[in-house]
């Protein structure tokens, strides 16, 4: 079968890799891809992840059996309801399933009408009557950008003023464009985040392991919020109790809302949950892999991902299952000095040649390859994934590849899982 992932992330490396290894995957395909990608699969480095048009043609000239889709974009413009008109095999949501992560207020409503737990919140579409809200409201509060924003579009306020703010940078100055036309104020949540991921194919639901993202760029989880700076799995301090309540009242719920709403989810349904005293609830939906979870939860998953995705497609998921690796796996990402706001590119990687042995794997998320060198290009740049007979082991191994590694500027966190551990 020849197999297209689109994309070209760290995630993307992560799934094309785990594709690779089917027995059923003749071909690979990525586009865009990376240069990183580009040593596995066949990429397509002029065509954008949005590019639906060229990305139909390029599925149907090139006899694609099974299109994977890793970026929120693509689905949100329906590139699932492109492909299908066309009669191509894909991955992922429609347009209208996918709104549970492009369109926050939607995904409040559906959670609202079928009693899914979360936040409290109140959405707007007018500056003024938020800033009425923000006068007699309990602090901290958060402020979301209804659409997609590229992870920057959420703001904890902890006062009026920083409440007028984030409502002025959204609706006035339009920071986030059409994505900030409307806003929701969410009652603040206090707890442990983690990230809860599930194949689906709309009957069916594949749970995968949990796994923890660490957001702020720096250790302690201080600094700015950033796309992930490495994740881990199992999480050992999330008791069987809980785990099952997240199944019953987050998961289950969900895909049976998008049932019984006539816009049926297929895909990976990423939930970000917050484990608070009043038990869990959702953070947000997203309607694709985490980056960098995925680079994590392939580490441990044991079966052939292809036959899963192609089940999810055919509507018989029931009919596979996986299995988890026992041992835990540890996420590093490396990334280039001041990200998540301006960084420069191009820096010389020094390092990657080393033999990391079989229980790391490096991924490329955003590197360049000239002639037979490696530069970065982009704020992530590469992901240490490691596998280990413990957490501590596997990321002992993690760090210990790691000093393998060197380009100028470049920064980690050196406390990944710290959670876990302490
Ligand atoms: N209600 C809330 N209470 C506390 N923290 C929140 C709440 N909503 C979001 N956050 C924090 O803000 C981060 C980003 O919010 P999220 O809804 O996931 O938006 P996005 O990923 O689209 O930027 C979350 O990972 C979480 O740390
Ligand atoms: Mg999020």
């Amino acid at each position: 079968m020849k197999v297209l992932v689109i994309g070209g992330g760290g995630r993307e490396h992560a799934l094309c890799r785990k594709l690779k290894q089917s027995s059923k995957v003749s071909k690979l395909f990525a586009a865009p891809g990376n240069d990183g990608i580009a040593q596995i699969a066949q990429c397509a480095p002029d065509i954008k992840a949005t590019d639906i048009d060229k990305l139909v043609n390029f599925a149907r000239d090139n006899g694609i059996d099974l299109t994977v889709v890793g970026p929120d974009d693509p689905l949100a413009l329906g590139i699932v309801d492109h492909f299908r008109k066309k009669k191509l095999r894909v991955y992922g949501p429609t347009g209208s399933a996918a709104r549970l992560e492009s369109s926050k207020g939607f995904a409040k409503d559906v959670m609202r009408r079928h009693a899914i737990p979360t936040a409290g919140h109140k959405i707007y579409d007018k500056p003024g009557p938020a800033s009425e809200y923000l006068k007699n409201c309990d602090y901290p509060v958060v402020i979301k950008a209804d659409g997609l924003a590229a992870g920057k579009g959420v703001t904890i306020c902890h006062d009026v003023d920083e409440g007028e703010a984030a409502v002025k940078e959204m609706m006035i100055v339009k920071r986030f464009g059409e994505a900030g036309r409307r806003v929701l104020i969410e009652d603040f949540l206090q707890g442990e985040e983690i990230s809860v991921h599930a194949i689906t194919d709309g009957r069916t639901i594949l749970s995968l392991c949990l796994a923890q993202d660490h957001k702020r760029a720096l250790d302690g989880d201080k600094g700015e919020n950033t796309g992930g700076m490495g994740t881990y799995s199992p999480l050992p301090q999330v008791s069987e109790e809980v785990q099952d309540q997240i199944q019953d009242e987050i998961m289950v719920r969900t895909v049976h809302a998008m049932n019984r709403d006539e816009t049926p989810f297929s895909g990976t349904l990423f939930v970000g949950v917050m484990l608070t005293k009043l038990g869990p609830k959702v953070i947000e939906y997203n309607a694709r892999f985490g980056d960098p979870e995925t680079q994590t939860i392939m580490a441990r998953m044991q079966g052939d991902l292809f036959d899963v995705l192609w089940a999810a497609t055919e509507g018989n998921l029931d009919s596979v299952d996986v299995e988890w690796d026992p041992r835990a796996a540890v996420t590093v990402v490396l990334a280039s000095g001041g990200y998540p706001r301006e960084f420069e590119k191009g820096y010389k990687i020094h390092g990657l040649e080393n033999d990391f042995g079989p229980d790391v794997t490096i991924y490329h998320a955003g590197t360049k390859r000239v002639g037979g060198e490696w530069f970065t290009n982009g704020g992530r740049v590469l992901n240490v994934t490691a596998l280990g007979t413990d957490l501590v082991d596997a990321r002992k191994k993690a760090y210990a590849a790691i000093e393998k590694i060197r380009f100028d500027k470049m920064f980690y966190r050196k406390d990944i899982g710290w959670r876990a551990l302490k």
